[in-house]
């Protein structure tokens, strides 16, 4: 924002006046206004160069200009509505109007386009050679060399037997529960506190989801709710067919637990570790303990390959099916034969490349990640009105997002507000995720909380919010929202 007066001029100046004033004014822009102040147009250099071409001499007055609507904004407009204006018309400065039409400030793109975003793709320097050799050998396809190494790679990392690299973390979930033969009439439980990209496939093959909550000390299934579902699943006689267990914001479930529920009742367990690529539980990576473990690339994860996903199995049989599956189920014979239905779900070769640099530098960037926490808890751990996601003490979490809640007892501020405040400084921050129990798109479907009567995902809902978490924010970034978080306190 900047001081405007200097910029304003009215209709009765004359072109060399606008010159002047347009050189002193060092915005490269003039708000023409008229005898009530009411913005007009805005002038630039260019704008009074065509009027001399034009025939106009200097000092001719500015009432030659064509009229022209400025674009503007209100004055409640925050900062990023602005910059989607500014971007949307190519425009650098922004008119900010009053309710009578009076200029009152002017935006400028470069002070306010300095947005610090929840978590960002972060490439390092080993990408492009991949991506190159795919293109120097011409491997552009959805396989080649780049899509074996990288499973490869990924399954070594990891410590698990078998990877098939597919489109998306979605298409990797949907192949897994497709695989468990689950389909119409079949009830899946999954947990609530996620995104809904864990349970939208459960809805694809046709069965019904029940929701299990969260634990507090983990944020991810717990494990006593889970137990009551599987009682009352075994009293009526309908055992689910699968169990979708998801590692929430870079922790792992309690996965000791869940599994020996799951081995009781001999329901297979999918992992949905999208979130949690490089977090252990009892030295072991998360997203290997399920019967498959899902992994996604999506431009926000710890690592990404743009788009795409990872499938994971002790079972090679199973992740074979899963490519067979991935690559629109095409029987062995010498022409297109299909016997079942089958998806277009595998990686691209280019992509994998992708995949395979940043694969190098995950640890890097689970280390980065953690510090960025550190360095809320360090700037933030004294406010008591911010209680922070804790790590469970089984294994190492990523901290794929610094995550809070705002204690309704020591504060106000509710997550919507606090949102809010931190977006006109330009910062992101986004609500904990939505309970799917309470999505409208599962309404109807059972849920069963923490404790008979005490639930904690609605809870995290309410209060929670997730903070910038980049692995490439810079420290004056994160000071910077330290310093946004800590006025509101
Ligand atoms: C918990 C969870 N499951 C599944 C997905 C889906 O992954 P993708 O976006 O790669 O389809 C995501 C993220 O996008 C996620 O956060």
């Amino acid at each position: 924002m900047s001081e405007i007066d200097n910029l304003i001029i009215a209709m009765n100046a004359t072109i060399r006046e606008a010159l002047k004033r347009l050189e002193s004014g060092g915005q490269g822009i003039l708000l023409l206004v008229d005898a009530e102040g009411r913005l007009l147009r805005t002038i630039t250099d260019g704008d009074l160069r065509r009027l001399i071409l034009g025939g106009s001499v200097l000092d001719d007055t500015l009432h030659q200009l064509p009229s022209l609507p400025p674009k503007t904004v209100p004055v409640e407009s925050d900062p990023i509505t602005a910059l989607e204006l500014m971007n949307r018309h190519q425009i650098d400065q922004l008119p900010v109007i009053d309710a009578s039409g009076r200029p009152r400030e002017l935006w400028l793109r470069r002070d306010i386009d300095t947005r610090i975003l929840l978590s960002t793709p972060h490439l390092g320097e080993w990408e492009m050679g991949f991506v190159e050799e795919a293109f120097r050998t011409n491997w552009v396809a959805p396989l080649g060399p780049n899509v074996d190494a990288f499973e490869k790679e990924l399954a070594a990392h990891v410590g698990i037997g078998h990877a098939a690299a597919l489109s998306s973390g979605t298409a990797a979930l949907h192949l897994a529960l497709r695989l468990l033969d689950v389909g119409p009439g079949d009830t899946v439980f999954c947990s609530t506190l996620t995104f809904v990209a864990s349970a939208n496939p459960i809805l694809y093959q046709g069965a019904r989801p029940v929701f299990i909550d969260s634990e507090p000390n983990t944020w991810n299934m717990s494990p006593q709710a889970l137990d009551r579902a599987f009682n009352d699943a075994q009293r009526t006689g309908k055992l689910p067919k699968a169990v979708v267990v998801v590692n929430l914001y870079g922790q792992s479930a309690d996965m000791a637990p869940i599994m020996a529920l799951c081995e009781r009742y001999g329901v297979p367990v999918v992992e949905d570790a999208a979130e949690s690529l490089g977090a252990t539980y009892q030295g072991k990576h998360s997203g290997t303990f399920g019967h498959l473990g899902v992994y996604s690339f999506n431009g926000n994860k710890i690592i990404t390959t743009s788009g795409g996903g990872m499938l994971v199995s002790w079972d090679g049989a199973l992740i074979e099916k899963a490519r067979f599956l991935a690559t629109q189920a095409r029987d062995n014979a010498p022409w297109y034969q299909h016997s079942e239905v089958g998806y277009n779900y595998r990686m691209s070769n280019v992509l994998a490349g992708i995949g395979r640099g940043q694969l190098k530098v995950l640890e890097d960037r689970v280390a980065a990640r953690r510090r960025v926490f550190q360095r809320y808890v360090e700037g933030l751990g004294h406010i008591p009105a911010l209680k922070w996601m804790p790590e469970a003490n089984y294994g190492r979490a990523t901290r794929w997002l610094s995550v809070c809640t705002l204690e309704p007892e020591y504060t106000n501020i509710r997550s919507a507000q606090f949102i809010a405040e931190l977006a006109t400084k330009g910062i992101e921050a986004r609500h904990v995720w939505k309970p799917l129990h309470m999505q409208p798109l599962f309404s109807g479907c059972d849920y069963y909380p923490h404790e008979e009567d005490a639930e904690f995902s609605g809870h995290a809902f309410a209060t929670g919010v997730c903070l910038p978490s980049g692995s490439n924010m810079t420290p004056e970034q994160q000071e910077r929202i330290v310093a946004a978080i800590s006025q509101m306190f």
